[in-house]
């Protein structure tokens, strides 16, 4: 599908946006870990959410949705289990019972494949998990190794990559309590572990050198699990240490409302700043600190961005926002707001191509791990989009340069496969010279399905059209 932005149009009104992604990735699989009926709602519906829901019905849970409430069956934490085909009648012969090890797709979603990861381990399921050609190149070694430490037999392909296989471990056997200092802060790798750690046989403890997302820290603390975070200096370095004790009664069922994704609203937000004449409000936001390391970004870059109705929903901060058009100036961004923003740079950049000055991210080499190399892809999609065969954008090992002051004059972008480099082409084509034509944009729905007419109702200017037949 090519997605066509033209600029000029302000946006103007209110947009509203899904429930957060991986608020629901978590909020499902843990429900499916307690014991009876879990109900959520606002979860999104969209293509990474969707493999999670099938991968769960594959190993045996019961799930309902509604448009977007979802209703849970928990099966218990050693519940996922091996789901066993009946004899059938081969060639008139009563075939044995089989045991099947299901072969979970988990599509483009990373966080599906480590969090089920960490939740077979704890159940002592076995199974074969495996995606997109993408998300095999995604590196799984930072599972794999942590989960084998503690007793799990877990196999990968070559180079620690998906597909994995992680076999049966017999019932009633607890897996070793895990020490772990993590070489790269990640909220997919603690959350694995810790999902793994509720069926060790003692407390486990994790550090990570950033402070990555903390929702599975509040969702399992809900549900009767014993977790506490502090930081600590160790070397003259300061780390994020979490730990947890296996809980000895079943996780509680959980029942609430998801807030609004902060990394949905970022594009709104990004969007509404540059294009002038804008105003937008986003009512019911998250708001969780380990997530909004954009909104410091672009405060400091001269963002008029308010929160009004702060509160606290299924126990994340939650809030409604008001961004009005605003002349941005260049930022410096490393260190700890990196991981904080960890999804935003590709919005970042598009923003930041219309900043008066200079930006630069450096202590961001994890950006190369995501659905795409995102350094690199966002590097290439603003090059394309400026057009005049000068460089606007300049690569770093860990980061990159941008230089700011011209904007973008328009063109063609790709979306490689990533969608959130989709919707950053997408935005910047509002503020652009000329149109902006997104080819390969079906990936938005990955994790924004309704981007196209939100922004639509906001006012902006959009044409879809299918893709080029090639040859
Ligand atoms: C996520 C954690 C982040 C983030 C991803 C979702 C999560 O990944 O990029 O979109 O839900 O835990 P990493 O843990 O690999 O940094």
């Amino acid at each position: 599908m090519r997605l066509t932005v033209h600029p000029g149009s302000p946006l103007r009104g209110t947009a509203h946006v899904p429930g957060d992604k991986s608020l629901s990735h978590r909020a499902l699989l843990f429900a499916a870990l307690a014991k009876g009926e879990s109900r959520i709602e606002n979860f999104l519906v969209s293509g990474v959410t969707r493999v999670m829901l099938e991968a769960l019905s594959q190993l045996g849970v019961e799930w309902s949705l509604e448009g977007s409430r979802l209703t849970v069956r928990g099966k218990g934490l050693d519940g996922l289990r091996i789901v066993t085909i009946r004899g059938g009648e081969t060639e008139g012969r009563k075939s044995p019972e089989e045991k099947s090890v299901p072969l979970l797709n988990c599509g483009n979603s990373a966080t599906t494949l480590r969090l089920l990861s960490g939740a077979l381990a704890a159940a002592g399921a076995p199974a074969v998990l495996d995606g997109s050609a993408g998300l095999r190149r995604r590196p799984m070694d930072r599972i794999v190794e942590p989960l084998g430490r503690m007793g799990v037999v877990i196999d990968s392909a070559p180079g620690g990559t998906a597909p994995l296989a992680i076999h049966d471990r017999p019932h009633g056997q607890s897996l070793r309590p895990f020490n772990e200092t993590l070489p790269v802060a990640s909220a997919q790798v603690k959350t694995c572990l810790l999902l793994a750690g509720l069926a060790a046989a003692g407390k486990c403890t994790l550090r990570e050198p950033g402070p990555s997302r903390d929702h599975t820290e509040r969702m399992l603390r809900s549900m009767g699990v014993e977790i506490s975070s502090q930081t600590v200096e160790i070397g003259g370095q300061t780390l994020y240490e979490t730990s947890l004790i296996p809980p000895t009664e079943p996780l509680h069922p959980i029942c609430f409302r998801l807030p609004g994704d902060f990394s949905a609203a970022a594009f709104i937000i990004a969007a509404a700043l540059i294009t002038p004449g804008s105003e937008v409000r986003i009512p019911g936001v998250g708001l969780n600190p380990t997530r909004t390391g954009l909104l410091d970004v672009l405060r400091e870059m001269g963002a008029d961005i308010r929160i009004t109705g702060e509160c606290e929903q299924a126990g994340e901060p939650v809030g409604d926002l008001l961004v009005r058009a605003s002349r941005l100036r260049g930022v410096q961004i490393g260190g700890e707001l990196v991981v904080r923003m960890i999804d935003e740079f590709s919005v970042f950049g598009a923003a930041a191509a219309f900043a008066e000055t200079r930006s630069e991210v450096r202590d961001a080499a994890e950006l190369r791990y995501k659905e795409s190399d995102r350094i690199a892809t966002l590097c290439q999609t603003l090059n394309h989009l400026n057009g005049s065969g000068s460089e606007i954008a300049e690569e770093t090992p860990d980061g990159f340069v941008i230089a700011g002051g011209g904007g973008l004059a328009g063109g063609t972008a790709q979306s490689y496969g990533d969608h959130r480099v989709a919707m950053a082409a997408a935005v910047a084509g509002l503020a652009a010279r000329g149109p902006v034509t997104v080819e390969g944009a079906e990936i938005i729905g990955e994790s924004f399905p309704g981007f196209i007419d939100q922004m639509r109702d906001l006012g902006a200017a959009l044409e879809v059209s299918p893709e080029r037949a090639l040859g």
